[in-house]
């Protein structure tokens, strides 16, 4: 059914609220021993586009060594600084609030909001992220980029699910 689709931030943080060290290291997060892949492949297979920092994009891109992971999903990379297309991901800067409105009404599955913290502080301030799916790791970094950025609004969410991998915890939250 149209204009059914989900925004949803799936995410992971340390317990002090940061995404990756300053120098963008998530090594705090990989060596935190889960279980299995902590629900990823499951969530995966609800979301069909993915929305994606030009940041946490170059990270990707780095950390794969150029193999892009999301061929199969609809990729859109949010920059001011780059445009147009390649074989994985299409560049976008535009209105984010016309850009998530547009998304929304066209068919398909949930939308996964990969991040940044810079990305994703738009699409709060806008109220754009319908589910929040936060991946906490056991780990105080101490500083580094922070998952949300500060601000001045207030956001309400609802509580709808917590899972335990091992030593992390998923809260699943819905916008209010
Ligand atoms: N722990 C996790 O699960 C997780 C998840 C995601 C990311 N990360 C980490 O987070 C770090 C990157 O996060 P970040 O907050 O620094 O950066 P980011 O949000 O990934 O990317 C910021 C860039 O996105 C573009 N951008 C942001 N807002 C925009 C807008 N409204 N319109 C158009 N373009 C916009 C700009 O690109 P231009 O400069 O090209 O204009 C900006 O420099 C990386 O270290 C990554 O590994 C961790």
């Amino acid at each position: 059914m149209s204009g059914q689709r989900k925004i949803v931030l799936y995410i992971a943080t340390s317990l002090d609220g940061y995404i990756a060290t300053k120098d963008d290291s998530l090594e705090w997060l990989f060596k935190v021993e889960g279980d299995g892949d902590n629900g990823y492949s499951e969530f995966l297979e609800t979301v069909d586009t993915i929305l994606i920092g030009r940041r946490t994009y170059d990270w990707v891109m780095d950390y794969e060594k150029g193999n892009f992971p999301y061929k199969n999903k609809k990729c859109y990379v949010f920059s001011k600084t780059l445009s147009g297309k390649n074989e994985n991901v299409e560049f976008v800067n535009e209105d984010i609030a016309g850009f998530a409105k547009k998304i929304k009404e066209t068919e398909g599955k949930n939308i996964w909001i990969v991040g940044g913290g810079e990305l994703l502080h738009f699409f709060i301030k806008e109220r754009l992220v319908d589910e929040f799916i936060i991946t906490i790791a056991p780990t105080l970094i101490g500083s580094g980029i922070p998952l949300f950025k500060e601000n001045n609004f207030e956001l309400e969410l609802e509580l709808k699910n917590i899972r335990r991998f091992n030593q992390f915890v998923e809260l699943h939250y819905v916008l209010k």
